[in-house]
């Protein structure tokens, strides 16, 4: 286990998975060393350089990135590939640089085939053709796996990749156009119960089946393996999740029971449907003895209450 007095840099820090980091982090006594994006720009390399220089880190997690769904991609294709691949390459070679002993790289279950037999193990990274709608941020994740591995190999560093499943938790982003699908369902709940609506219609059928993990159940996974695993114990890359996944028809039902909607729930089958089902294979995790605590319903209740109680999240 790392030295709690070491510096602990977290980029990312005001964004979803970044701030369940810093809350796990924090009460562990971590001297957590954090940047706004206004102080330290992670697309800037001499910036980046300047940092690491003069702070010296000596634990990174990397929960920095350009994020987002279908839409930001097909919009902003340089942006998720470029972009992504130059916070990584910069945070990553100064970590190197100046010595950090330990770092975590946050890739995405979007890295998998898109059509992998399921549940999804690690080793069916780059068994077949990505999903063409997320490929540039896929292929930029691909490519900071492969800048750790290459890195540990080379240099001898410890640098961890972990897979998280769909996130969802506190400080999430509740955007009506570029929000994820379960805070995006989460408000328009809200507001159809604000606003007397009779009915809440989603897109397709309400069949595929999705995994759903709550973002500080995922930063203590994080923090465990940081503390007890070594890279070559964890491999090169390694998936956290529940294990476990729902219909997004069981997901609106159990959405409208936490946020009170007494309407009904309509399906547009006109609209696609997407992948039918994305479940990760936990099983590696599960053998270094990490499972996930809160259930799904638990989470969308502390989330709700994080929406009602926090106006700058319903404010977009
Ligand atoms: N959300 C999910 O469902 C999910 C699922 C699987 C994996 N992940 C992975 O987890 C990681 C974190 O995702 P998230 O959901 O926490 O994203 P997020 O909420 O959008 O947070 C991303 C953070 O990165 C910062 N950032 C972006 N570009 C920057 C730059 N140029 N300089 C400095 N800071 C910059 C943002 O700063 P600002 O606050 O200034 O924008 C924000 O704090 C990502 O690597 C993502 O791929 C997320």
């Amino acid at each position: 286990m790392y030295d709690l007095n070491n510096k602990i840099y977290v980029a990312g820090h005001a964004g979803l998975v970044g701030s369940a980091l810093v809350r796990q982090l924090t009460p562990l006594g971590g001297n957590v060393v954090t940047k706004k994006r206004s102080e330290l720009d992670l697309l800037d390399a001499d910036a980046v350089s300047r940092f690491f220089e003069a702070e010296r880190p000596a634990v990174v997690y990397l929960a920095a990135a350009k994020v987002g769904g279908i839409h930001g991609n097909s919009t902003y294709p340089v942006d998720f590939l470029l972009g992504n691949m130059k916070i990584q390459n910069n945070v990553i070679e100064s970590a190197w640089r100046y010595g950090v002993k330990k770092l975590l790289f946050l890739g995405s279950s979007c890295i998998y085939p898109k059509i992998a037999p399921q549940p999804i193990k690690e080793e069916y990274l780059l068994t077949s053709s990505l999903e063409p709608t997320n490929e540039p941020y896929a292929i930029a994740k691909i490519a900071g796996i492969k800048l750790c591995n290459a890195m540990n190999r080379q240099y001898g560093t410890d640098f961890l990749c972990v897979m998280p499943s769909n996130l969802y938790g506190f400080n999430d982003n509740y955007h009506p156009e570029n929000a994820h699908a379960l805070p995006m369902l989460l408000r328009r709940f809200h507001e159809a119960k604000e606003n007397g609506s009779n009915s809440v219609v989603i897109w397709g059928s309400g069949t595929p089946r999705r995994e759903f993990l709550f973002a500080d159940d995922l930063a203590k996974a994080c923090v465990y393996l940081m503390n007890n695993y070594t890279s070559s114990e964890v491999g090169e890359l390694i998936n956290i999740g529940t294990g476990e996944d729902c219909t997004i028809i069981e997901l609106a039902e159990l959405i409208r029971e936490v946020v009170g909607f007494s309407g009904n729930i309509e399906f547009d089958r006109t609209k696609p449907d997407g992948t039918l089902r994305k479940l990760m294979d936990v099983s590696r995790i599960h053998s270094l003895g990490w499972y996930h605590k809160t259930s799904l319903r638990e989470g969308l209740e502390k989330i709700y209450d994080d929406f009602l109680n926090n106006p700058a999240l319903r404010r977009s």
